[in-house]
């Protein structure tokens, strides 16, 4: 039996939501799997000899992803390479298949850049938009981007872009890739 660990950060929601989905397939395998809010790792710390392999996930938020996600990965680069790990993001240009690779979607490549953890795997996961639970400065935002990208603009738009069963398959795959 393995044991997985998901963590995460989330400003809407939707990642802690996908976190939950990868851990229940994980689960659902017959395998150990917990989930962890990253502002909670910071205040509990993380038991890192109880797992076989770390996924860490952030939404991107500005073209970038949160500074404490960044700020977390370097205080604990050590210990998230010192076993199997996977990097997911989740974006809404992600919705278009061009974009929801990891070559594709320059999200990841900016990843890569920033941070000084390499993940070993990593994937893509289109997000949500939730015009009516955003602020309207986030709203104007994302229907900027959304107009470059040919995305609703519709400030009553609620969309679920995620893949579901994608997801539940990345669960499936961070199974095999533990040690
Ligand atoms: C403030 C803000 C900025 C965002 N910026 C981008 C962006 O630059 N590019 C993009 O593709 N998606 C962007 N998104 C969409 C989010 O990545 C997407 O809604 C994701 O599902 C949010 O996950 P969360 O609910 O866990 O925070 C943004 C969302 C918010 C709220």
């Amino acid at each position: 039996m393995k044991r997985l660990l998901v963590l995460y950060m989330s400003r809407g929601g939707h990642t802690a939501r996908v976190a939950r989905v990868i851990m229940e397939s994980v689960r659902a395998e017959g395998h150990e799997c917990d989930m962890m809010d990253i502002n909670e790792a910071v205040h509990e710390s993380v038991d890192w000899d109880r797992y076989d392999l770390v996924a860490l996930g952030a939404p991107v938020l500005y073209g970038t992803y949160d500074k404490g996600f960044f700020k977390f990965i370097d205080d604990h680069a050590t210990q998230i390479e010192a076993k199997p790990n996977s990097f997911f993001n989740l974006s809404v240009v992600a919705r278009t298949p061009e974009k929801a690779t990891v070559e594709g979607n320059r999200y990841m490549q900016k990843f890569l850049e920033l941070s000084p953890w390499k993940p070993k795997d990593m994937k893509v996961i289109a997000g949500k938009v939730n015009y009516p639970a955003w602020g309207w400065l986030d709203t104007l935002a994302i229907q900027m981007i959304m107009k470059m990208t040919n995305g609703p603009t519709d400030k009553n738009s609620v969309i679920d872009y995620t893949d579901w069963e994608d997801v539940k398959a990345y669960g499936r795959h961070l199974i095999t890739l533990a040690k």
